[in-house]
């Protein structure tokens, strides 16, 4: 498939952008400090929390798993078993409990995710989710694939 470029000036901080990219969806989410903050608050429910099982570029092979840590790229598909989870940005909450930072959650069988797209313990899913190849054409284009 080709590359996908996508103009990420206008996503605002907090928002999820999907497109498409191989058949597959694509999130682009512009973190908030707040939610880049979160990331190294709850490694001890993590089932992998420095994404030791390659599941990312090595150029995004860092904490915030990002080229630039405001924007997380990912593709939107449950490693488990490809359902496409749902964005549940809002920490804690009497559905996902207290201890949910806020991130991603699968609805086919419950498999958790954070903002980073790492995936929590005591779920079906066994990786985290995928960080695509990407690369930034300047400030605000970023060319996925
Ligand atoms: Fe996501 Fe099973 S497909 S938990």
């Amino acid at each position: 498939g080709a590359p996908v470029e996508v103009d990420i000036g206008t996503i605002r901080p907090g928002q999820l952008l999907t497109v498409a990219w191989r058949g597959k969806p694509v999130w682009i989410l512009h973190r908030t400090d707040a939610m880049l903050a979160s990331l190294d608050q709850h490694d001890a429910l993590l089932a992998d929390p420095l994404s030791k099982q390659v599941q990312q570029p090595a150029a995004a092979a860092n904490p915030s798993r990002a080229l630039r840590p405001p924007f997380l790229v990912l593709v939107g598909i449950c490693t488990h078993l490809g359902c496409v989870p749902s964005f549940r940005p809002e920490p804690g909450g009497a559905e996902l409990g207290p201890q949910w930072p806020g991130g991603f959650y699968c609805p086919c069988h419950g498999s958790r995710f954070d903002l980073a797209g790492r995936v929590f313990k005591n779920v079906p899913a066994p990786l985290n989710l995928v960080v695509p190849e990407y690369s930034y054409l300047g400030d605000s284009r970023l060319v996925i694939g």
